[in-house]
């Protein structure tokens, strides 16, 4: 099983360019299945995740092949509809093909998702948004059975307790795509993901109106062609970057970083007392001696995001002073606490708040990540821990964060991949 190792106290400097977003290139890749030709998308990442995407993929009858950072499909073969557990069990976002495989196919079997380390992940809204467009829904076995001989365009209301649903949103937008008449969504995820689905489904063809904003109307079945599309930079991977320059007092430049998908996240930088200057290549982060501990409250886009919220808990574990972090998205992501604690951290837990009295130093340990910015934030603390931080269960940080460790050790930190 392999470890990363992090040995506390460089300084990190330099630059480091953001790879393309995880969380939008997932999307994307089941958007391209809608076309009627050959597609080519750009600045895909290379993760564990894009790599299970491929696999449905190809379960799926698609042909999809990754060279270097451009991942090219042919959707002819595309005549499968079942998403198996195996598949899906390794990564939820194979939940995608419901949407797919409803508006290419009419019909759809994929397994259920389940929960996860963060949270229940219930896919209610997804089932919903698609019984409105016509599907008939069944659930037996662990699988759940989507079935439409028509689509039909819906006016769908798509929020859920903690607010809109990404992958919600992603399903309805795919098979609304293939819907008699029009689809409008009141309450959509506007997150930057959503957003370049939509570009990716107009540049194909699509007629999506609203795009960025919480009411989506899509006029259906228009022919879908395939497209070349460059995905957006990985604004999580960027926020992760931030908060490294910032824990160790550095001087980095994130390259194609976007400040305007980053927002939240800066501004509440700026207000620890972390220097952030937007430029034209992407973000300069300046980290100084002085910081002020800050309340964050976890909130959807353009909020802060729930994706950030371990990382800025290691930062503010190591600013003096008392300062409240509110998770409102996922009811069980504070397992990083526990590990962050053992490495010296203050930090106490009542129901949704995590209470974080900073400290003037942690130390490294072994410790085990639970989940993927969980793995992420262990590896900042460990970046100022004294002596060494050794971070188990990795496989969580490759399915999300491209070559971590050489791009923390080409900025000067002392880390390193042990097997
Ligand atoms: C996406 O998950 C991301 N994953 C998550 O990132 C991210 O934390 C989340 O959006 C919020 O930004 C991918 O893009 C692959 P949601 P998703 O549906 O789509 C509730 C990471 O680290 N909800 O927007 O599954 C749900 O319980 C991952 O990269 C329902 O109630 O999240 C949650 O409270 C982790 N019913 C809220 O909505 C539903 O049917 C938001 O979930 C669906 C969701």
């Amino acid at each position: 099983m392999q470890k990363i190792s992090v040995r506390g106290g460089k300084v990190l400097k330099g630059t480091v360019e953001i790879s393309g977003s995880k969380n939008a290139t997932l999307p994307v890749m089941t958007a391209v299945l809608l076309g009627e030709s050959p597609s080519i998308l750009r600045n895909v990442p290379h993760l564990n995740d894009v790599k299970t995407m491929t696999d449905v993929l190809t379960k799926l009858g698609a042909n999809a092949v990754l060279d270097d950072h451009t991942l090219k499909v042919d959707p002819a073969g595309f005549n499968q509809f079942e998403a198996p557990y195996e598949l899906v069990k390794t990564m939820r976002a194979s939940i995608y093909s419901l949407g797919a495989c409803l508006a290419r196919l009419g019909e759809a079997k994929v397994s259920l998702p389940g929960g996860c380390a963060i949270g229940a992940r219930p896919i209610d809204l997804h089932l919903k948004g698609v019984e409105q467009l016509g599907a008939k829904v069944t659930i037996q076995h662990g699988y759940v059975h989507a079935v439409a001989s028509k689509l039909k365009g819906a006016n769908i209301y798509l929020a859920g307790p903690h607010g809109p649903s990404l992958g919600a949103t992603v399903n309805v937008v795919l098979a609304a795509t293939a819907a008699e008449g029009t689809t409008v969504i009141d309450a959509a995820s506007t997150e930057p993901e959503v957003e370049d689905l939509v570009n990716c489904l107009i540049a194909m063809g699509a007629q999506i109106e609203g795009n960025g904003t919480s009411k989506l109307v899509i006029h259906g079945k228009k022919p879908l062609k395939g497209v070349d599309y460059s995905v957006i930079p990985d604004r999580v991977e960027a926020g992760t970057f931030m908060v490294a320059a910032a824990i160790t007092r550095g001087n980095v430049l994130l390259k194609k970083a976007n400040a305007h998908q980053l927002g939240a996240v800066i501004e509440k930088l700026r207000q620890i007392g972390v220097t952030v200057d937007e430029t034209s290549e992407g973000i300069r982060v300046v980290g100084s001696g002085e910081y002020k501990p800050a309340d964050v409250m976890i909130l959807p886009y353009p909020g802060f995001p729930t994706d950030m919220q371990a990382q800025i808990m290691a930062l503010l574990a190591t600013v003096p002073g008392n300062s409240i972090v509110t998770e409102t998205i996922w009811e069980n992501r504070f397992m990083h606490v526990f590990e962050m604690n053992r490495m010296g951290a203050d930090i106490t837990i009542d129901r949704s708040h995590a209470v974080v009295k900073g400290v003037k130093q942690l130390t490294g340990a072994p410790v085990m990540a639970s989940d993927l910015r969980a793995s992420a934030a262990l590896i900042l603390a460990g970046l100022v821990a004294d002596g060494e931080t050794l971070v188990q269960r990795i496989y969580h940080l490759d399915r999300g964060y491209e070559k971590i460790e050489e791009k923390l050790s080409a900025l000067g930190a002392d880390i390193k991949r042990i097997s």
